[in-house]
């Protein structure tokens, strides 16, 4: 048996499977994310691990496991956030997450220690983006220097949760690409950009590949647990290249497109192949000495997420399901009668690359509906998406057949919006259980069960349902796309 953990933004889900993919228990657990000021975006570390020990404690019992049945876990995890740790491995500070907007700054102080940014892309395979966990660390620096006098050691979110339950620090090359500060065509630290950061390398965890074992469970931990001490966490990965590697998207041809909290738009490569603007990352794959480039929405299921919390309340301010939602949204026409949302509540990513980006709803009416705003929610998220594909599909990456993940691909309806607006097949996974289906892929390769990532793949992923693209409406959103980027064009100047 293996189990995949997937510490996110909005709670932690762990799954047990066979070797054959078969899933055996699920649980999930919920936490709070704090936004103390306007673009901060913050959690408690020990949230993450209060939820992994819970869940993991709770798919023993529902799968009734005996310790001797987990041979493997893979850790999957939100990118990008820094935990700070003292002497002790305390944290120091609460962690500043992939969608914290602070450090412009920081930034570009990245860049001109660089010597520029050419020189960085070619150090770090990526320029400084503020979501990124290098320019973190220069912002604890130089806003709170009595916590980076305590700093011993900064780790990502799933790292930290592997600290506690191994008493190992490591991380490994796909998580670890999201830092800025590993040498992504190599794979290791990036030593210059450390230098030239005066950032001790001794802040940073061992670094293994994804299906590598990192160490195994401490004996007061498994005893916890109700697991065996020689279970193995193998490196794991970034939620981004463990649901890509849960849909099987391990070599060129497909392409992942994933809804959570964040978009993603994912292909593998099998060299580190670039966006010559930068607005796609390149970053080490999980697959062994494999890459990809990803695209980066800030804000996808996350927009509804907000929109349903902050605007929908039926009867005794209880929230309205977002099938209730959706399904309003269904019976609106294309286009939500003239009505668009740009979808940047926490600034964006790709393409703008602009921490100061705003959401907006622009061309209401009288006439437009809760429908209407949902159909526009779920359109916009979807415009910038496909924002995100067209860069890749403008760098030569095929895109015919899409394979959708997170908790929005559940609905037909938002993945038969995807395939419209892509104007690409669009497939459902048979076994939709996200990233913690990738990292318990890796954990079974890592505990022997298959010799590679692409073994274990093809033996275990499988789609069911295909959306194919309607014609009528492709065209309809082709027209649709350029109003939506003209929109954020005349806009963001206004939000400074
Ligand atoms: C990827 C990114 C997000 C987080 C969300 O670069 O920032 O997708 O990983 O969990």
């Amino acid at each position: 048996v293996l189990l995949g953990v997937d510490i996110g933004t909005s709670g932690t889900k762990t799954i047990a499977i066979d070797p054959t993919g078969k899933l055996l228990g699920q649980a999930s657990a919920s936490y709070p994310c704090h936004h103390p000021k306007p673009l901060w975006s913050e959690q408690d570390p020990a949230d993450w691990r209060d939820a992994t020990f819970k869940t993991i404690r709770a798919v023993v019992k529902k799968a009734k496991l005996k310790p001797a049945d987990v041979r493997a876990i893979g850790l999957s995890g939100q990118m990008h956030g820094s935990v700070f740790l003292d002497k002790s491995d305390e944290v120091i500070r609460p962690a500043l997450l992939w969608n914290d907007q602070r450090t412009a700054a920081e930034c570009d102080e990245i860049e001109s220690r660089a010597g520029g940014r050419k020189k960085l892309i070619k150090m770090v395979a990526n320029p400084a983006l503020t979501g990124f966990q290098a320019p973190k660390i220069l912002w604890l620096r130089n806003n709170e220097p009595r916590n980076f006098a305590r700093l011993k050691q900064v780790l990502l979110p799933k790292d930290y949760v592997r600290l506690q339950l191994t008493g190992e620090s490591a991380t490994e090359v796909s998580d670890a690409s999201g830092t800025l500060l590993l040498d992504v065509v190599k794979r290791k630290w990036s030593k210059p950009l450390l230098t030239k950061l005066d950032l001790d390398p001794a802040l940073l965890p061992k670094c293994y590949e994804s299906e590598e074992a990192t160490g195994t469970l401490l004996p007061a931990v498994a005893k916890k647990l109700g697991l065996s001490t020689d279970c193995i966490v193998v490196g794991g990965a970034g939620d981004c290249a463990a649901g890509a590697v849960g849909n099987g998207v391990v070599q060129r041809g497909v392409v992942n497109s994933s809804l959570g909290t964040s978009g993603v738009v994912f292909c593998h490569s099998d060299t580190p192949e670039y966006d010559p603007d930068g607005r796609l990352h390149t970053f080490c794959h999980a697959v062994h000495g494999k890459w990809h480039m990803m695209g980066v929405t800030l804000s996808a299921a996350g927009s509804l997420q907000w929109f349903a919390d902050e605007l929908c309340h039926g009867p005794g301010g209880k929230p309205v399901p977002f099938d209730k939602l959706v399904e309003e949204a269904a019976a609106t026409p294309a286009g939500a009668d003239g009505l668009f949302f740009l979808p940047y509540l926490a600034g964006e990513r790709t393409p703008h690359a602009d921490p100061l980006a705003r959401g907006a709803f622009v061309g209401l009416t009288q006439s437009h509906n809760r429908g209407h705003l949902v159909r526009a929610v779920l359109e916009g998220v979807t415009y910038s998406l496909r924002d995100c594909l067209d860069i890749m599909t403008g760098l030569g990456v095929s895109a015919k057949e899409v394979r959708a993940t997170g908790g929005g691909a559940k609905s037909e309806f938002w993945r038969q919006l995807q395939a419209d607006m892509f104007g690409a097949r669009v497939a459902a996974m048979a076994a939709d259980e996200g990233p913690a289906f990738g990292v318990a892929l890796l954990a079974a390769v890592g505990a022997g069960e298959y010799s590679s990532i692409a073994e274990a793949c093809s033996a275990t992923v499988a789609t069911t349902s295909t959306c194919k693209p309607a014609l009528k409406q492709r065209r309809f959103y082709d027209r649709g796309v350029e109003v939506y980027r003209s929109l954020y064009r005349s806009l963001k100047d206004d939000y400074r």
